[in-house]
């Protein structure tokens, strides 16, 4: 592992990442591609541990003769492919970019390290890695009884995100299966943490209570997430590409999952403590208009790559939680730049006047 391409490094798990290999590896050169769309922000990359090995490239991974160019210039021998569009409520509103993005560009991608690495040669095909960041939202929502998905799990994906990573997945097996591209894959569960853009339901709802608006959960707020802290999920990526098995998937997640409602009741605690109000957080809690197809419940079985590569989360939903909301309230600079946004502003207005909450 010396010389990456990682797509979508300017987004929320992809910063992370960069800054964990840039941390924990210190004989890396990382080559960041990213489009910079309302969710990927040059912001993310300040104060990175060691920018000598960092590259940034502003740029579309749909651009083929420019991913080309880099996976050539830079002898590229490991391509970790974040770059998507992520978010479901913006996907039922508009689909359009997530076949692009999502699918498009993943077999973009795909071509171009099939030719480079494949067919010209580029490095000996034992030193090359293609390794695809996918979702638990592939396989739909599980019944309440059902144990948690494991890697073989049936795909059901529902929404138009789901359904546009869940073809990338197929395609990234086919690529394996087909021309011998050595692949690997992951799909984790909702991770949160530091620089998660806020339309996401945590930091949207930090940034919420913060103006003292109302906190909005859609339906009953009885759907269940897997919930794993973004630093835990950058060492199990990192933990894949050094000991992960050509053609495998492995599945990272937090192994503890939580009703969307008591998550927030954790979290309007913590926020009770940290930067007490007049009232409690929990009275600003107001039920919206549920999410079209919303998936009910979501788990991980993450036993394969904890008894395979040794990886377990090490964060606890409450340890991590906390630092979380720590962060947000250290880096006001970074949530004006977002609320600045004019983009940002017309999202919540569409999204929650429609759902009757101004949230
Ligand atoms: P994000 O929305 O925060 O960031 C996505 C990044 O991709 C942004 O920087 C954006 O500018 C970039 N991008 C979008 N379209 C692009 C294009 N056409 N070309 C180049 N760059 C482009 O996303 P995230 O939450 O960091 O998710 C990263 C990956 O992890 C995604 O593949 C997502 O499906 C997967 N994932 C996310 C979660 C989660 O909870 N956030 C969970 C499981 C898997
Ligand atoms: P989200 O963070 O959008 O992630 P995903 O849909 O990928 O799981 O949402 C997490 C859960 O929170 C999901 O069940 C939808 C719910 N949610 C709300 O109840 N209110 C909100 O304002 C948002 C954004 C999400």
């Amino acid at each position: 592992m010396k010389r990456l391409l990682v797509t979508g490094g300017a987004g929320f798990i992809g910063s992370n990442f960069v800054r964990h290999l840039l941390a924990s590896d210190p004989d890396i050169l990382v080559v960041n591609l990213d489009a910079l769309t309302y969710a990927g922000s040059p912001a993310n990359l300040e104060d990175l541990p060691d920018p000598s090995r960092h590259v940034f490239v502003h740029g579309d991974i749909t651009d083929r003769p420019l991913v080309d160019g880099l996976l050539r210039r830079h002898t590229i021998d490991t391509i970790v492919h974040l770059a998507a569009e992520t978010h479901v409520d913006r996907s039922i509103v508009g689909p359009a970019e997530f076949v692009r993005t999502n699918i498009e560009g993943t077999f973009i991608l795909l071509e171009v390290a099939r030719k480079a690495w494949l067919e010209d040669k580029l490095l000996p095909v034992g030193e090359v890695r293609f390794h695809h960041v996918s979702t638990d939202e592939v396989y739909g929502a599980l019944d309440p009884a059902e144990p948690a998905a494991d890697e073989e799990h049936a795909y059901r994906p529902t929404s138009p995100y789901a359904a546009s990573k869940a073809a990338s997945d197929h395609l990234v097996r086919a690529y394996a299966r087909t021309y011998g591209l050595p692949v690997t894959l992951s799909n984790c569960s909702n991770n949160y943490g530091p620089r998660q853009f806020p339309e996401k339901l945590i930091p949207l709802m930090i940034l919420n209570a913060l103006e003292g608006k109302p906190l909005p959960v859609y339906g009953d707020g009885r759907q269940i997430r897997d919930w794993v802290h973004v630093d835990d999920h950058c060492e199990g990526l990192r933990t894949i590409l050094r000991r992960g098995r050509p053609g495998e998937t492995y599945h990272v997640g937090g192994g503890v999952q939580v009703a969307n409602l008591d998550l927030l009741h954790s979290l309007c605690g913590l926020l009770d403590l940290r930067r007490p109000s007049t009232r409690p957080y929990a009275e600003l809690i107001a039920f919206v208009a549920d999410r079209p197809g919303h998936d009910r419940r979501y788990a991980l079985d993450i036993g394969k790559i904890e008894r395979e590569l040794d990886w377990q989360p090490r964060e606890t939903l409450d340890t991590g939680l906390a630092k979380t909301v720590d962060w947000y309230f250290d880096h006001p600079a970074w949530i004006e730049a977002i609320r600045a946004q004019p983009g940002y502003r017309a999202w919540l207005e569409r999204n929650y006047a429609a759902r009757g909450s101004n949230g």
